[in-house]
């Protein structure tokens, strides 16, 4: 009898949705999951930043979600030229880490969560955004470097993955307000699901980088700091920033830094900065990392 009531009282009282319980964004550059993967995390070019990334794998031990969407780019690894999805959401049960040139990278295979994703899938699509559905792909750096920032090198990722893929690889990408608008998407569709799960948004590439060209090895502080500063309390000057302004002043590949809008529209309007990290160089770019808290 007593039990009766009390399941009566959840299920009118308490509205069991997915949380979001952080977002982070985080470069991907792969030298760093090839730091990880070669035991070179304590030489001494590395690990300043593997230092900093001490705080982040214990906030991320300690908020152990169920899932991590992760907002990430192909580089031309599951998708070549033929094929380049502008949005897409990963619906399979697991992944296999991809190989880009030499071997796929040992980390354990991505465990997906079909139910969210499809979820998702639904959900974004009767939104408006018209999702690419990928049954099966192969996941690279841009997925798997993340993953080893914030989790180092388990047996098992601690966590299911809904990898939701943005193209930054062939112009022309979507922009940054697109990108943003996406992640408020992705939000309404969380906030729809009934399983009470801890999620959490990466929004992942970045920050100012281009590895090809006259200006191969461009770095602009200012500009990161900037996105940085701002992520938290003015993201609207952030989803405004132009392709065009991407490019100029961080670099070609600076513009996988629309991914970061994507996680940021996923959280509240109002959102507290747990943690942040900002290190030059990481191979050819600046490397950052932020972690964000919805406040209430
Ligand atoms: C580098 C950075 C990237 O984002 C990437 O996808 C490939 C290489 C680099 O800095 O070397
Ligand atoms: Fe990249």
């Amino acid at each position: 009898m007593h039990m009766g009531i009390r399941v009566v009282a959840q299920t009118y009282w308490r509205k069991t949705v997915a949380r979001i319980v952080g977002g982070i964004g985080t470069s991907h550059v792969p030298a760093i999951g090839a730091a990880i993967d070669n035991g070179k995390t304590e030489a001494p070019y590395w690990k300043p930043l593997f230092d900093g990334y001490a705080p982040a794998r214990e906030w991320m031990q300690e908020t152990a979600p169920d899932v991590a969407i992760i907002v990430y780019n192909d580089h031309a690894s599951a998708f070549s030229l033929e094929l380049i999805p502008t949005f897409l959401v990963g619906v399979a049960d697991e992944f296999q880490p991809a190989d880009e040139g030499y071997g796929p990278r040992q980390v354990p295979v991505v465990k997906g969560d079909s139910k969210l994703a499809w979820h998702l899938a639904e959900s974004l699509i009767l939104d408006e955004f018209d999702m690419t559905i990928a049954n099966k792909m192969p996941v690279d750096h841009g997925l798997t470097v993340p993953l080893s920032i914030m989790c180092d090198q388990p047996s098992e990722w601690p966590c299911q993955v809904v990898p939701l893929g943005v193209n930054v690889i062939q112009y022309p990408p979507p922009t940054g307000l697109r990108c943003y608008k996406l992640g408020k998407a992705i939000r309404r569709a969380l906030d729809a699901y009934d399983d009470d799960i801890k999620v959490v948004i990466f929004g992942t590439g970045g920050m100012s980088h281009q590895l090809a060209g006259e200006r191969a090895g461009m770095i602009n502080q200012e500009f990161d700091q900037n996105f940085l500063d701002k992520l938290s309390h003015d993201p609207d000057s952030l989803a405004a920033i132009s392709h065009k302004r991407y490019i100029q002043e961080a670099g070609a590949e600076g513009i996988e830094m629309v991914m970061w809008m994507v996680m940021r529209g996923a959280m509240n309007d109002d959102v507290k900065e747990i943690y942040r990290h900002y290190h030059v160089p990481a191979s050819n770019t600046a490397a950052g990392l932020i972690i964000l808290e919805n406040a209430n």
